[in-house]
């Protein structure tokens, strides 16, 4: 099946993306990107609001990048949206002397502080796995920072039209590639020539930890991905 596939141009295209987002990381769930786009409370009113506090978070951090680019993929039958892709095209190293950012979309507490170490930890192994391959040191290079389909329509090709569309730019750029690979991720990716250094694995804990500090170390530790990268297109 042939999905169409556009560059998203307007912030209202975002909301549906964002349903998307979460229906496709609750199927099979994916606890460690909970942290990142939390439901704090109960219920279908819960859901809504991270949702429309995720939407505002992506269209801000869309719109503070100059190198970002959120490509979505349409099914041509029904007009649906059934995944999306963000592909950043960096112009200049994006790690060195950069803060991470902290994660203020939790109150002040246990649950910021620890999603905070989470992001410090994947940062870092990705750091020291990609040192070796120079993806992390390279000037220029592309980073698949999400990738999604919904499950209604997986196994049908959308992942790889989204795929197709970021390597080949890449490529147009004689940029390196850069994707963190989740399990499932990972076997798509390898077909676009994105090749795995090796698992890695992310676990800590801290003295005396909260409710909210045990609730969120047993479902998202420890975490597993693979930092994948693939070669800059040679010259000529
Ligand atoms: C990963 C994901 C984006 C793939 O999207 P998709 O549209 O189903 O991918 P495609 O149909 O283009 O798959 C192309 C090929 O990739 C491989 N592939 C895709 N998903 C796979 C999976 N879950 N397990 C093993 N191989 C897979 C297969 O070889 C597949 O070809 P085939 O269907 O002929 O066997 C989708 O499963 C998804 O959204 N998962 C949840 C979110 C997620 O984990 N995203 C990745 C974060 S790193």
């Amino acid at each position: 099946m042939s999905f169409r596939i556009s560059e998203i141009v307007s912030d209202s295209e975002f909301h549906e993306l964002v349903e998307v987002e979460f229906i496709s990381f609750e199927h099979p769930r994916n606890a460690f990107r909970d942290l990142f786009y939390p439901i704090l409370g109960t219920g279908p009113d819960a859901r809504q609001q991270a949702i429309k506090e995720a939407t505002s978070r992506i269209i801000h951090n869309h719109r503070s990048n100059p190198f970002s680019h959120w490509v979505k993929a349409i099914d041509p039958h029904s007009d649906r949206l059934v995944g999306a892709a963000l592909w950043i095209f960096f112009e200049s190293d994006p790690y060195t002397g950069k803060p991470l950012p902290e994660c203020t979309w939790w109150p002040q507490g246990e649950g910021r502080e620890f999603t905070t170490r989470c992001l410090m930890h994947v940062s870092k192994m990705r750091l020291l796995c990609c040192r070796g391959t120079k993806a992390v040191t390279d000037e220029d290079q592309s980073d698949l920072n999400l990738c999604f389909v919904h499950p209604d329509f997986r196994r049908q090709g959308a992942g790889s039209q989204l795929l197709a569309w970021g390597v080949s730019k890449a490529d147009e750029q004689k940029m390196v590639a850069y994707v963190d690979a989740s399990g499932d991720g990972k076997a798509l990716y390898e077909q676009f020539g994105f090749v795995a250094s090796k698992q890695v694995t992310v676990n800590f804990t801290k003295d005396n930890p909260g409710e909210l500090w045990k609730r969120l170390e047993k479902i998202s530790l420890p975490h597993s991905f693979w930092p994948m990268s693939r070669p800059k297109l040679a010259e000529g």
